[in-house]
């Protein structure tokens, strides 16, 4: 058994209990008890107090792409304009190292849960060696009906591929690129593969007007997109609410990604689903969509802060994504910032389908330790944590404390 304990543990149960000196015991990968240090000490022994220090559940970023660690080249300001470079970036993979380093500025930034998306399967080993818990969406596209079956015999073989992987910390999802990318044949299957495994299910959704167009009216940038891609998608392939329809009665964990250009009543389609959105509010400021209002979005389902990509960010800290978050909202500071932290922990772990992002007895011991000076003489513990925390001084993934921080 091993007890750690801090000036400050945020327990991040719903009503953001935080614990004054308190301790976490652990074993293997679970957590045995949480409580007051003094007397996780006596009972246990064993036992670390980090002054000046907040223990929390490790953070989770659901939704990024670690095939994007190479960061330039890509034209910010319109999405469009960013999509095209994507396009002419895809030739060129990006390196180990690359993904590596990625990986690293996530573990510093206290991320201990990363939901990846998975294009082509490159980054599997890194992944599957990294420490950290990863949710591994395999993702699909497919946007002409020619190519279908081979894009979908092509993604069921790097499924296989990922479910060999699978274990106590790897777990395996799967992922629709866009309504835009994705064609409705490939799309049924896909659901009804995420339905049988029951696992989670994520899409870009409504990211830019570009897309809301092409959706509502057939027009726009991607008819010209399509004119020179693939001519013989001279329309949409849904409109919003029947793209929606394929997700109805689904076992599976829904998460719409990024949804800035949902109205409420899309959101709260989505939210009788069962689904949640991934906000990702830098790539959305770089892209030239507008940034989702997070509180608004928040009372309609849940609403979760991932970084996306080195494709269209400046970095993957997702201290950082949540801190731009804190200081875009139109909300008042002292319950956002709840709310975030939050968002953070355990409203990722529920809508992943994992067993951890709270401090309590019986779940994963996945914790994140910083140091934020002067924690112990403040009462707006969430607020002061996301203004000054810089990196994580320690983390624990299923009670295995990762070194290199
Ligand atoms: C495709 O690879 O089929 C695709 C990618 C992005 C946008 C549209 C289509
Ligand atoms: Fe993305």
């Amino acid at each position: 058994m091993e007890v750690i304990g801090a000036s400050k543990v945020f327990v991040c149960d719903d009503a953001f209990c935080v614990l004054d000196n308190g301790a976490v015991a652990f074993e293997g990968a679970h957590i045995c008890d949480v409580g007051d240090f003094a007397t996780l000490q006596k009972r246990y022994g064993n036992a670390r107090f980090h002054d000046d220090c907040v223990l929390l559940p490790a953070l989770i970023n659901p939704h990024t792409h670690i095939e994007f660690s190479d960061s330039c080249g890509f034209v910010f300001g319109s999405f469009g304009a960013w999509l095209s470079s994507v396009f002419t970036q895809r030739q060129k993979p990006c390196s180990k190292e690359q993904m590596e380093s990625a990986l690293a500025s996530l573990r510093k930034s206290g991320v201990g849960c990363v939901g990846a998306i998975s294009s082509q399967g490159h980054d599997l080993d890194v992944l599957a060696c990294s420490n950290l818990r990863v949710v591994y969406f395999n993702e699909l596209i497919g946007s002409s009906h020619e190519g279908a079956e081979s894009a979908w015999e092509n993604f069921l073989q790097r499924v296989q591929t990922a479910d060999e992987y699978a274990s106590a910390t790897f777990h395996n999802a799967l992922a629709a690129h866009s309504p835009y990318s994705v064609v409705p044949k490939l799309l049924t299957r896909l659901v009804c593969e995420a339905n049988k495994r029951q696992c989670a299910l994520s899409v870009h959704f409504l990211e830019s007007l570009e897309e809301r167009q092409w959706l509502c009216e057939d027009s726009g940038f991607f008819k010209d997109f399509y004119a020179n891609f693939n001519p013989s998608n001279t329309q949409s392939f849904y409109r919003i609410e029947s793209f929606l329809e394929h997700f109805a009665n689904t076992k599976a964990r829904l998460l719409f990604v990024h949804c800035t250009q949902a109205s409420e009543s899309e959101l709260a389609h989505i939210a009788r689903l069962g689904g949640s959105v991934v906000s990702c509010p830098r790539s959305n400021r770089l892209l030239g969509g507008k940034m989702l209002g997070f509180k608004k979005t928040n009372a309609i389902l849940p609403c979760l802060i991932g970084t996306d990509s080195l494709a269209s960010n400046n970095s993957l800290n997702l201290l950082e994504e949540l801190r731009t978050a804190l200081f875009c909202a139109h909300a008042p500071i002292v319950p956002l910032s709840v709310a975030l932290v939050l968002a953070a922990t355990n409203n990722a772990a529920r809508a992943l389908g994992l067993d951890c992002g709270i401090l309590q007895n019986g779940k994963l011991a996945d914790m994140a330790l910083f140091h934020v000076p002067q924690i112990r003489h403040t009462h707006q513990e969430a607020l002061t944590f996301l203004l000054h925390a810089t990196y994580a001084q320690s983390l624990w993934v299923g009670g295995k404390e990762l070194g290199g921080n």
